[in-house]
């Protein structure tokens, strides 16, 4: 339950291993959050991040086994999570892959891996969260989508569209929520410099993973539905979503 002063104290992230999903955490534990659940393909892995928030302040944390691809496994994990720790204020759904657009036009089964993680995975788990949110009343759930599923470009269409489902999703998930208690804020960042961008080259208006918690943590305090990191994308692509087409195809960025 949320405490005497409306903040988060228990928080459960999907793909606990998330550069921006730690950052945001870090910035919760910072404030009054006690319980974090990290649930990762690797739980092992995550250990030590796991032993740096209890130094930080939380009281009880705990990385489990979760596989967004295993889809059979959704509605027990979901259930148990929820029994072990009663109720979340918080649901932050991070994993994402970006796959290699070059290779997976050449490998369509590596292109459904990327669309299947992102959209089939994300839809799978976010429909048990909110079935769970809605029969506890409460509780907030934050999902990484991004500009890219905003115009589907050339250069990234497969992770682009299956972001673009996740995000129409999202939309009409967060639509059927309004009166249930349970609210859920989409976040739309551009390039961010984490291990998921490694290597590429660093695109205008970059930003980095602790810039985008913030924006996540000043958009839960004021109940925002959709957030945008940087803020200024919004006006971008609004007018890139508008642009016709033999134009928008010449734009490299
Ligand atoms: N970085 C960007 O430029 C950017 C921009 C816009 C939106 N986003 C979105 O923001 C979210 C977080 O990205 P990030 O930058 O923090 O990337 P990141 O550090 O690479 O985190 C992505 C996480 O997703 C996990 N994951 C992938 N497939 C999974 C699966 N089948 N089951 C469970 N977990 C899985 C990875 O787990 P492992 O640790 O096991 O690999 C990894 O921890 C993603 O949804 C991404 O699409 C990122």
């Amino acid at each position: 339950m949320k405490d005497a002063l409306g903040s988060v104290e228990s928080v459960l992230v999907l793909g606990g291993g998330s550069e921006i999903a730690q950052a945001t955490v870090d910035k919760l534990v910072a404030g009054r959050t006690k319980t974090v659940v990290l649930a990762a393909r690797n739980p092992d892995s995550l250990a030590d991040y796991a032993r740096a928030l209890e130094s930080h302040g939380a009281s009880k944390v705990e990385a489990l086994k979760f596989d967004a691809l295993d889809f059979d496994s959704h509605a027990a994990f979901v259930e148990d999570v929820f029994s072990v720790h009663g109720s979340f204020d918080l649901v932050v759904l991070a994993f994402g892959v970006l796959g290699d657009q070059a290779k997976d036009e050449q490998d369509p089964k590596s292109a459904v891996h990327v669309i299947e993680s992102n959209f089939t995975g994300a839809a799978s788990i976010l429909l048990h969260v909110a079935q769970r949110l809605k029969k506890q009343g409460h509780g907030s759930i934050v999902a990484l989508s991004t500009v890219a599923g905003e115009r589907a470009r050339a250069a990234n269409y497969i992770y682009g569209s299956s972001k673009a489902g996740l995000d129409a999703f999202c939309q009409g998930l967060g639509d059927s929520l309004v009166g249930t208690g349970v609210s859920l804020m989409i976040v739309r960042p551009g390039f961010v410099t984490t291990k998921m961008t490694a290597g590429m080259d660093v695109k205008p208006m970059a930003t980095d993973a602790d810039s985008v918690a913030n924006v996540i943590i000043d958009g839960l305090a004021k109940g925002r539905e959709i957030v945008w990191a940087p803020a200024k994308l919004r006006f971008v692509f609004s007018v890139m979503r508008h642009l016709p087409r033999p134009v928008f195809r010449k734009i490299k960025a």
